[in-house]
């Protein structure tokens, strides 16, 4: 049997919903992230590449679920983690982490 990627991505999507205000007419959601699928084999590694504000922190941090995403699916070693718990996810934390290239502007 195959073993499965490291990490599995696939429709992954992030949208902002920004907050209404009283008087001002709701704005659209920003789809910051819409429909990313992509795999990593264990000791592989992959660059996302593109302009700023393309989506690639927001990818990053919706496969940790330091933000939630709005939908898609993430399997760490075959596990999907979007529909883990709280607890769940703390324990599964411990084998994945973000290096900020500059800690002051994530
Ligand atoms: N917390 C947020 N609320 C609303 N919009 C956001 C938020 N974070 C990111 N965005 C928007 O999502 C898009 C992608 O941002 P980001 O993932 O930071 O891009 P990159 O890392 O590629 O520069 C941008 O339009 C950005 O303004
Ligand atoms: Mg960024």
């Amino acid at each position: 049997m195959n073993a499965p990627p490291l990490l599995e991505v696939s429709k992954l999507r992030k949208h902002f919903i920004s907050p209404r205000h009283w008087f001002s007419p709701a704005k659209p959601p920003i789809q910051a992230v819409d429909g990313v699928s992509f795999t990593l084999a264990r000791g592989e590694t992959l660059s996302l590449v593109g302009e700023s504000g393309c989506g690639k922190t927001t990818t990053a941090k919706s496969v940790l679920r330091l933000i939630e995403p709005t939908s898609g699916s993430v399997k760490l070693d075959g596990e999907e983690l979007l529909t883990l718990d709280a607890n769940q996810m703390r324990l599964r934390r411990r084998h994945m982490q973000i290096i900020f290239q500059d800690p002051m502007r994530p």
